[in-house]
């Protein structure tokens, strides 16, 4: 097994050298390491998050599969947790000041294996301004989990329907690539999900790994949609913040706080905030590339009828008595 032979190997390339290995839609090579597809990089740095993450009891972390509304989920999560007596209005979100790179949505909540672990195998996570940490991820729970162990820490996940994701997907990585998205390109993405050979892959077994925990451990694990999130946002931001154990009060209700969140953390205001339009994230992207559309339902002017059918009929598959909907 992969723990074993990490044991017996201790260096992590030589390890990862002898997993199962494959090529995603760009012929990049992925490793497979407890079920998830990786690159190499990216896998090193969970393997440095797994064996150095000291959790402590007050961490929350933001979980995802890539393109599902991680950015929308982080701003949200900071928003509640952060909310003043001064009102919404006046937290980090905003901020424009130098230091607007790490306070911006992106920035404050920084990922385990694509920028703390990928940089240092023990990165000095006093340095991390805010309080309680943030933190987030795209690994499934499994290997999240385990350097967790018994701590009561909070995770949140956001899902979204797997025809959205990839036209997400698709249309960043045209534009981080600099490419027109052609269709070439969604139908060469849309096999490599479909066969769950993509990075992070397969979508349904990282879904499938935070449904199953928030059903056995509500209290630490809660998974949330994007369209439940787009279609009724105050009653989510009511379940969400109540999770993160600092539940909105009537006072708030009526004073128009939700309101004033969920407006601060639409799309159209966080993408014209100047950190967004021009601050840089932890990977050297233009912090803008995170906010497109924003829509439910946009793989509908995108996906033949064939590709409908195809990927549904997986997804329903694999969905099968897990109480989730396409
Ligand atoms: P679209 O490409 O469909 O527009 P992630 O943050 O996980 O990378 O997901 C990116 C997707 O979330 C993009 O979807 C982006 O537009 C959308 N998004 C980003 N910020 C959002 C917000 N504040 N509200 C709603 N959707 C948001």
């Amino acid at each position: 097994n992969q723990t074993e032979l990490l044991k017996k190997f201790g260096d992590d390339d030589n390890m990862i050298s002898l997993l199962p290995s494959d090529s995603d839609f760009q012929g990049k090579k992925l490793y497979n390491y407890q079920g998830c597809w990786y690159q190499y990089k990216t896998l090193r740095a969970v393997l440095h998050f797994k064996r150095n993450f000291k959790p402590l009891d007050t961490d929350i972390i933001v979980a995802s599969y890539p393109k599902s509304g991680t950015t929308w989920l982080k701003a949200l999560t900071v928003a509640l947790l952060e909310r003043s007596k001064d009102g919404p209005l006046s937290h980090p979100l905003t901020s424009d000041n130098p230091y607007g790179l790490v306070q911006s949505a992106i920035g404050l909540v920084p990922f385990f294996e694509l920028n703390l672990y990928l940089k240092s195998s023990t990165p000095d996570l006093t340095k991390l301004s805010s309080s309680p940490r943030l933190f987030s991820t795209h690994m499934p729970l499994h290997t999240l989990r385990d350097p967790l162990k018994d701590s009561p820490c909070k995770i949140v996940y956001v899902c979204r329907n797997v025809k959205d994701v990839l036209v997400s997907r698709w249309y960043f990585y045209s534009r981080i690539e600099n490419k027109e998205a052609g269709r070439s390109i969604l139908e060469s993405m849309f096999e490599s999900y479909c066969r769950g050979v993509n990075y992070y892959g397969p979508f349904w077994d990282n879904v499938l790994s935070y449904r199953r925990g928030s059903l056995e451990d509500p209290k630490h694990v809660l998974f949330m949609t994007y369209e439940d999130l787009k279609a009724r946002p105050r009653e989510q931001i009511m379940r969400l913040a109540e999770f993160l154990g600092c539940p909105i009060t009537q006072e708030e209700i009526h004073s128009g706080a939700v309101k004033e969140i969920l407006e601060l953390c639409s799309l159209h205001n966080l993408s014209n905030l100047d950190v967004n339009k021009t601050g840089k994230a932890w990977d050297n992207l233009d912090h803008n590339v995170y906010f497109r559309k924003g829509e439910v339902d946009d793989w509908k002017n995108h996906f033949t009828s064939e590709m409908e059918e195809k990927i549904d009929m997986i997804i329903n598959e694999k969905f099968q008595g897990s109480g989730l909907k396409i």
